[in-house]
């Protein structure tokens, strides 16, 4: 039976983020990359809780009939990813989470939370596409303009409702720090070396709290490591997968 490979994108974005990933895995698993409620093509309400978001990948999880799958968050999904094993860890073969942390927002971070999703009531995605690249992406990521256009593109493709749900339900997130050493599946960490928003001395030590795991650091890459370095990313998660066996 192959390994079944659930991606869980980031904020404000959507499942095309996998696009390299899908292409790859493919071929060596079953690969479902999900649009989140309320982003990219799903029709669906995004919630105002990441325990909301984890109920719809259990969802997804039901209808299509899986009980074991390999959990990749990136970010928030990782938050997601996270809520999701914290509730239903039976279902939860193996985690990757990828540029991501288990700690809440600080109050500083909640106080621009609320700042963006003022933004977003007034403007949509206009402050998103704006200023998020930047903070997404290396500075080399930032003058390639093929990776910067695509990354402004799907922004913009995110609805404004969904935005600041999600902004809420990230504001309002609890802290999963606690779960970290009671995690009892194999875990492979993943930060861009560059990320300034989840650095990698933060990963790292998320990583040392969790027994079965091991923490990678992507070259050339900010947040979005695996747009940033496919090759290394999926070199990475590759040998991660066949170390999990069928
Ligand atoms: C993401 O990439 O999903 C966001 O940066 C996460 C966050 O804002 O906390």
């Amino acid at each position: 039976m192959s390994i079944k490979v659930v991606f869980l994108h980031g904020f404000p974005l959507d499942s095309s983020m996998w696009r390299e990933q899908e292409e790859f895995f493919k071929q060596r698993c079953d690969v479902f990359s999900l649009d989140l409620p309320g982003f990219g093509d799903s029709t669906k309400v995004a919630p105002d809780s990441i325990e909301g978001f984890a109920e719809d990948v259990k969802s997804f999880l039901d209808e299509n009939k899986i009980k074991k799958v390999v959990l990749c968050g990136f970010s928030m999904g990782g938050y997601i990813a996270l809520a999701f094993y914290e509730k239903y860890p039976q279902f939860v073969k193996a985690l990757v989470l990828v540029d991501t942390r288990a700690k809440d927002d600080s109050d500083e971070g909640k106080k621009l939370r609320n700042v963006a999703i003022e933004e977003a009531e007034k403007n949509g995605t206009v402050f998103f596409v704006e200023n998020m690249p930047s903070r997404l992406l290396s500075e080399e990521g930032m003058k390639n303009p093929i990776i910067l256009e695509r990354v402004r593109k799907i922004i913009a493709k995110q609805r404004k409702e969904s935005i600041k749900n999600a902004l809420i339900a990230m504001r309002d997130r609890k802290d999963r720090s606690f779960l970290l050493n009671g995690i009892e599946v194999p875990t492979l960490f993943i930060c861009g070396e560059r990320d300034v928003l989840t650095p990698p001395q933060e990963m790292k030590e998320m990583s040392l709290n969790v027994k079965n795991s091991r923490f990678e650091i992507i070259k050339n890459a900010a947040h979005l490591s695996n747009i940033e370095n496919p090759a290394q990313f999926n070199a990475l998660l590759n040998i991660f997968l066949e170390s999990l066996g069928g």
